[in-house]
């Protein structure tokens, strides 16, 4: 029977919340990555070990079979998603070959191929990106950005030629895990920055060199895509469930997006006092960083050139399809609510 959902990236950020969606809705799941998902086990999920970067995902013959025989729906998560590489090389076995792969795959089970792409396949355009709109002589801030952006195009030549499968695209902004636990928590986004700052405090306080909130250079005026894990994952599942959702594209972020200054009262509301702030470069040239605020630049250098975004995602086929509810901007709230989930889970990882 062709009744399981098949999700490569099972067990990273986004896949696990996508999963734990469907199976809290009584849908079997077929999970393919190289670790089992850290999720409580259920006997409706199974786990296979699968490498996207590999033909047929790395699976033995009789497990792609068996899997092709089963999937319903593939939805393809699997990517690297480190920002260590400045160009898109050392990415493509896993973010352009591994697309190739699980269209294969979709194709194998003749059934429709749900990509997560990224809303920064927009690289750093400025101003306003349409789902309509890739390549539009956009540069890339680093290697991840532009491997997506090269696994999303190959999918829409697929498209333009005639696919077998319907295949549907969704471009998240930047996703925050809202109940980061010790199992999960990843460090990542804002999350690098928590992670960062208390280990410089902790530093400061054997030291005693550090102002009370460190300087981040940003600009307090830009703003982020943010969005919760938890809202991607049910807008995925409400878009999937519609077939006219084929062949379109998805950008899933929130009306609005977060203010520098909102996260950075949450951040601090985190803290429970202050910790950390934006300045601009002015403020740095009259006030050179001291060394607490050179190591957090330090830290932190492939999040800098996220910290003055001005582009805007539209999200017309989102409203369209799954409702205007749908993925609401976070709260400064709930913001820093996620953030001290994080920092105790940061703290029990690193007790004894
Ligand atoms: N997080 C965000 O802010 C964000 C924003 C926009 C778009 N996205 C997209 O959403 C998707 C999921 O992102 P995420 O944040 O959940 O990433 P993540 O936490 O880094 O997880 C990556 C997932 O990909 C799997 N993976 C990596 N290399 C693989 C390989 N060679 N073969 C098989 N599986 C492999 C990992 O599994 P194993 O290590 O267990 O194999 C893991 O399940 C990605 O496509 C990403 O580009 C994420």
């Amino acid at each position: 029977m062709k009744e399981h959902i098949v999700i490569t990236g099972a067990s990273g950020l986004v896949g696990r919340a996508l999963l734990a969606r469907y199976l809290d809705q009584g849908h079997p799941v077929i999970a393919l990555c190289r670790k089992p998902p850290a999720l409580p086990s259920n006997p409706l999920m199974s786990w296979h070990w699968a490498d996207v970067s590999l033909p047929h995902l790395g699976l033995d013959p009789a497990t792609y079979a068996e899997v092709c025989a089963k999937a319903r729906m593939v939805f393809h998560l699997a990517a690297r998603t480190d920002f260590k590489d400045a160009k898109a090389t050392s990415y493509l076995p896993v973010n352009l070959e591994g697309v190739e792969h699980a269209l294969a795959l979709a194709q194998e089970a003749g059934g429709p191929l749900h990509h997560v792409s990224t809303a920064f396949v927009c690289g750093d355009w400025l101003g306003e990106f349409r789902e309509a709109d890739l390549g539009l002589g956009q540069g890339f801030r680093n290697g991840y950005e532009e491997s997506k952006f090269l696994g999303e195009s190959f999918l829409h030549r697929a498209m333009a030629t005639a696919t077998p499968v319907p295949i549907t695209v969704y471009r998240p902004g930047i996703v925050v895990e809202r109940n980061p636990s010790a199992a999960s928590g990843k460090t990542f986004g804002p999350f690098l920055f928590l992670d960062a700052v208390v280990r410089l405090r902790e530093m400061a306080a054997t030291d005693d060199v550090g102002p009370s909130a460190l300087r981040v250079l940003g600009n307090r005026l830009a703003h982020l895509p943010l969005v919760f894990d938890d809202a991607v994952a049910e807008a995925l599942v409400r878009l999937a469930a519609k077939p006219e959702s084929a062949g379109l594209v998805f950008q899933l972020v929130a009306p609005q997006p977060v203010g520098n200054i909102l996260l950075e009262d949450a951040f601090n509301e985190a803290f429970g006092q202050p910790a950390a702030r934006f300045a601009d470069e002015d403020a740095f040239s009259r006030q050179p960083a001291n060394s607490l605020e050179a190591l957090l630049a330090r830290k932190t250098t492939p999040y800098a050139a996220y910290l003055d975004l001005s582009v805007r995602f539209t999200r017309h086929n989102l409203d369209a399809f799954a409702g205007t509810d749908s993925l609401p901007t976070p709260t400064r709230a709930e913001l820093a609510k996620a953030f001290r989930a994080f920092l105790a889970a940061r703290t029990q990882r690193s007790a004894p």
